[in-house]
């Protein structure tokens, strides 16, 4: 698979190291320095990995300078309008898009699996009533090795394959659980007979006490924006995943941290913050103070939604979120939100500020999500959450194909070290 080789050379030395590059499906080609140490006793440098493919994958695909973004082949903007966001999760999971009869069985065994353990329930009386959901929901998803150590026979495919499906299906119910505890209402079970979306409505929002209708045009924005958060390639979340798992660690402990990565506010975070932000700057009056905030390098202000490590075009996941959210403000909240007003007035402001442009810096997936969320009802602190359900089946995808890969080692990067050199310890009197 070696198409041609690149040569390194020392330019103080002349030595030169041979190194072999590989072309993939679609994507930028990749030097193989695997053998550089071995040439010539040297490590590849690159804080943040932003040139480093840190593996092979078949799942998705990003191409950042021409916004696309591939499942498996399948644009994400097709899969948004024809799909479902069960469908997807097949899709992510076994590599190709389901039968008639392959997604109905796909369903039925994520809906048996959605109830959790009773045990993991009580678990929630531990947490404070303003624990923010994120650490709960990372808290509890860890607990799950405690629930199911037989998952740690990693080699088996069917354990991985039953560990896939209970992370997909129960992170809804946890995720509910955890907001349920936070208002301080009854845990409402799931409901087999509904779809993934409207059961995790049913969760959230339904109280014992009352007949609770489902909106769908609010099922069917959940579907959407589970879709679109479904997979991302090897960003830090997954990364997280894969690099926890390698080491052979009970992948719900992996699942568990790969939820933590995504917790930061430069990251799943983000969509957070977005509403903070708006919330802050308040008005459209007050835009041109929080853009030249974001700009001034002694400030630590960033404009939350804008900028990503890979788009430099557009995030063609923003731009089918905002026009979900016309819809969903529409039918559901006020056409008129002044947070969304404000959200459409910052962008303008922002596409067309130098700064931004030349930086390339564009909404993102998390600048319009959270508008949304908000419609539907919401809490702000839940909008991180509702990444991690989606994300979820990206992360067990990731950790399969890791785990399947004949490649698969530890991950173990190494580092330029520039601490003391060796010196000789002083006794504590001496010093
Ligand atoms: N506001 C103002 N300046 C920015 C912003 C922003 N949102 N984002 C990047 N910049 C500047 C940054 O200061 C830097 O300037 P300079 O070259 O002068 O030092 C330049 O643009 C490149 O930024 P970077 O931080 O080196 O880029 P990165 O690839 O390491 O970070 C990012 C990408 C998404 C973390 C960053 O753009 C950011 O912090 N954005 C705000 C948080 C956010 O919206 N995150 C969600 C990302 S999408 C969903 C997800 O991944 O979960």
């Amino acid at each position: 698979m070696s198409d041609k080789s690149f040569t390194l050379k020392d330019n103080g030395s002349g030595e030169e190291a041979d190194l072999a590059s590989y072309k993939g499906t679609l994507g930028p080609e990749v030097v193989d320095v695997r053998s550089l140490y071995g040439q010539q006793g040297i490590f590849t440098f690159d804080p943040g990995f932003a040139s480093t493919a840190s593996c092979e994958s078949t799942i998705t695909f990003i191409d950042g300078e021409e916004g696309i973004l591939l499942y498996r082949g399948y644009p994400v903007e097709q899969l948004a309008q024809k799909s479902s966001f069960i469908e997807v999760c097949y899709l992510l999971l076994y590599g190709e898009l389901p039968t008639q009869d392959e997604l109905g069985k796909f369903e039925n065994n994520i809906r048996r699996h959605t109830m959790i353990n009773e045990t993991m329930l009580r678990l929630f009386n531990g947490f404070h009533h303003d624990a923010h959901p994120m650490a709960m929901v990372s808290g509890v998803v860890g607990s799950m090795s405690a629930f199911y150590h037989e998952t740690m026979d990693i080699q088996s495919a069917r354990r991985r394959e039953i560990f896939s499906h209970r992370i997909i299906a129960k992170l809804p119910t946890i995720a509910a659980a955890a907001y349920k505890h936070t208002l301080g209402q009854s845990f409402m079970y799931p409901r087999n007979d509904l779809d993934f979306a409207s059961n995790l409505l049913h969760m959230f929002f339904a109280v014992p006490a009352e007949y609770y209708e489902i909106d769908p045009v609010a099922a069917e924005a959940i579907d959407l924006l589970l879709i679109l958060h479904a997979d991302h390639e090897q960003n830090c979340s997954t990364s997280t995943v894969r690099l926890a798992g390698s080491s052979g660690a009970n992948p719900y402990s992996a699942i568990a941290a790969g939820i933590a990565a995504l917790w930061g506010p430069a990251h799943g975070g983000a969509n957070e913050a977005v509403l903070t932000m708006l919330k802050e700057i308040g008005s459209a009056k007050n835009i041109p103070e929080y853009v030249a905030r974001a700009k001034d390098k002694d400030d630590s202000f960033r404009l939350m939604g804008f900028g990503h490590r890979v788009y430099k075009n557009f995030d063609p996941r923003a731009k089918i979120i905002r026009d979900m959210c016309h819809k969903v403000l529409a039918k559901l909240g006020d056409d008129n939100d002044p947070l969304f007003e404000l959200a459409l007035e910052l962008e303008q402001v922002a596409l067309q500020d130098d700064y931004f442009v030349e930086k390339q810096l564009y909404p993102n997936v998390d600048f319009y999500s959270g508008i949304i969320y908000r419609a539907l009802g919401f809490r702000p602190s839940m909008f991180t959450v509702m990444f991690a359900i989606a994300r979820s089946v990206g992360w067990v995808s990731h950790w399969q194909e890791m785990i399947t890969d004949p490649a698969y080692r530890i991950a173990r990067p190494r580092q330029l070290y520039v601490g003391p050199e060796t010196r000789d310890y002083v006794d504590v009197t001496n010093r």
